[in-house]
């Protein structure tokens, strides 16, 4: 693929992706790299141009992450945002001072001088800010272009060497143009072609799939959820019938769910998809296990068990198929975080697969490109827009031990929550919603007998990454629909509270 490319360096600001994605949105291929890149590194990766990104940092601080100079010497266009714009301004010997004040939050910003960054922007606009430094003094050959009532230069640049810094953030909604800003500095400054296209990308990946299966077969695990059925339509309109999909059927997925992924890929697009029934296996395997950790662990190695034994059937592949996405490559700028929740994402086929190669051909892609993908290939909506579910499904959504009569309960709860998001209209609006069945009993008054049966809880956020999120407000008269829905057509369930923590303190998932 010889499409333009722009460099992100990630110095560790949290919107660090959000740049990337903007970029791509765009239509600019870009890849978010460490920073501590080096100049004859990003020679090599030859770059339209390089943003930098902002960053926890000062660049005073002593393991504050630099630059060598000779980066902004390559006749590259460079932006820097926030800390990226402070880098440039210390780097080249303009003056950077700490605010007696951290500025953060909206504010008015003013174009004092034209450029091509401010190209058919409005002199004055809302921008979003959030530091404490801020550049006081320029670097020879650099004007101010733009500030604030307490921040003297807000943007600058210098349009010979094509290089640029604004301290306020250009990618977050917040910043009223920034979008517009972005894209001069693709346009006018990089000389971007807008080459990167979701239609360029399907029709690319077909043909290097193809070019690199030849008359192989492939294998591919089917869970249903976006990324591996965006993987597996793609490498199907590659190769056909030479692609065979595995959906293995644990008994733990929500209602309905084996019978759609069968109707829409196996009848629908005419996928060569073999579904192995295992439930049985998977519940007697999970018998009286109530620790979380543990249910996690069996079923990731149950999954891997009966993929293996599918797989025995299908006999030798060349290929196996994988639906890793960009963010679960990306080398980011900040450390590696600690365990929390052993998560089971299929890792170990690899292992019990015989196979010559892995594909992965959703690797450069982030989310919502996947989505435009599967847009593209003729994916249904409700399989484009699933909410992610985990791949221990509805066993991590029962507290306790898993057994055949829990599971019917909190998959009806489920799906009569579903249902009523659905017709609220919710569904995009709410990252990921669901109920899990608690551990607890309370007594309740049905039909005037008491009743002493569980407690069913619901859980609904909104996220951008599932690394933060928040507990959605989802408007009252539709909860207390689902509540009366739930106690009235759910056996064995008399109360419906809602779960109102934020991730952190607690996860998404209850266990
Ligand atoms: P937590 O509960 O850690 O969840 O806040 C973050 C996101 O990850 C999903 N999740 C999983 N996904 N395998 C997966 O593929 C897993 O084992 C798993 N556990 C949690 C969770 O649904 C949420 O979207």
């Amino acid at each position: 693929m010889d499409h333009q490319k722009v460099l992100v360096l990630d110095f560790g600001g949290q919107y660090n992706q959000l740049i990337a994605r903007r970029v791509r949105d765009l239509g600019v291929y870009c890849d978010l790299k460490p920073c501590d890149m080096s100049a004859m590194e990003i020679e090599k990766y030859a770059p339209i141009g390089i943003i930098f990104t902002g960053g926890p940092n000062s660049v005073y601080d002593e393991n504050a992450p630099r630059i060598p100079p000779q980066i902004l010497r390559l006749g590259i266009p460079v932006l820097g945002i926030c800390y990226g714009a402070q880098l440039i301004a210390y780097t080249l010997g303009g003056k950077v001072v700490r605010a007696a004040k951290s500025e953060y939050g909206k504010r008015d910003v003013s174009f004092v001088r034209q450029s091509p960054l401010s190209e058919d922007i409005p002199v004055r606009s809302v921008c979003w800010m959030s530091h404490t430094d801020l550049v006081t003094e320029l670097p020879a050959g650099f004007g101010t272009l733009a500030n604030t009532e307490s921040c003297p230069v807000a943007a600058f640049g210098d349009p010979v060497r094509k290089i640029y810094g604004v301290q306020f953030h250009p990618e977050v909604a917040h910043t009223e143009y920034g979008n517009g800003m972005l894209r001069n500095f693709l346009y006018r400054v990089c000389g971007a072609r807008g080459d990167w296209t979701m239609r360029n990308f399907v029709e690319e990946q077909i043909a290097a799939l193809r070019e690199k299966i030849k008359d192989g077969r492939v294998l591919c695990a089917m869970s249903g959820g976006v990324d591996s059925a965006v993987a597996a339509t793609l490498v199907h309109w590659a190769v056909g019938d030479r692609l065979v999909c595995v959906f293995v059927d644990h008994g733990l997925h929500r209602k309905n769910e084996p019978e759609e992924v069968m109707s829409v890929f196996r009848d629908g697009l005419g996928m060569n998809l073999v579904k192995a029934d295992a439930a049985e296996e998977f519940l007697g395997a999970l018998e009286g296990i109530s620790d979380p950790e543990q249910k996690r662990r069996v079923i990731g190695e149950m999954f891997i068990r009966v993929f293996e034994r599918e797989a025995k059937k299908i006999g030798k592949v060349d290929f196996l198929v994988q639906g890793t996405i960009y963010p679960d490559v990306i080398e980011s700028g900040k450390g590696k975080s600690a365990v929390i929740k052993s998560h089971h994402n299929v890792g170990g086929l690899p292992d019990v697969v015989d196979f010559r190669e892995i594909v992965e051909p959703l690797r450069d892609l982030f989310k919502d490109e996947v989505r435009r993908v599967g847009a593209e290939l003729g994916l249904p909506d409700r399989i484009i827009w699933r909410q992610p579910c985990p791949g221990p499904a509805l066993a991590i959504r029962i507290m306790g031990d898993v057994t055949r009569e829990k599971l019917a309960i909190v998959r009806d709860a489920d799906a009569i929550f579903r249902e009523e998001i659905a017709r609220a209209g919710l569904e995009r609006e709410i990252w990921q919603y669901f109920a899990v069945l608690t551990d607890s009993k309370t007594v309740g008054v049905q039909g005037d007998f008491r009743t002493y049966e569980n407690v069913i809880a619901l859980r609904a956020i909104t996220s951008v990454d599932a690394m933060t999120a928040d507990w959605a407000r989802i408007p009252f008269d539709v909860l207390e629909r689902v509540s009366n829905r739930i106690t009235n057509e759910v056996k064995h369930a008399n109360r419906v509270v809602y779960d109102i923590t934020s991730k952190p303190p607690s996860t998404i998932e209850w266990e």
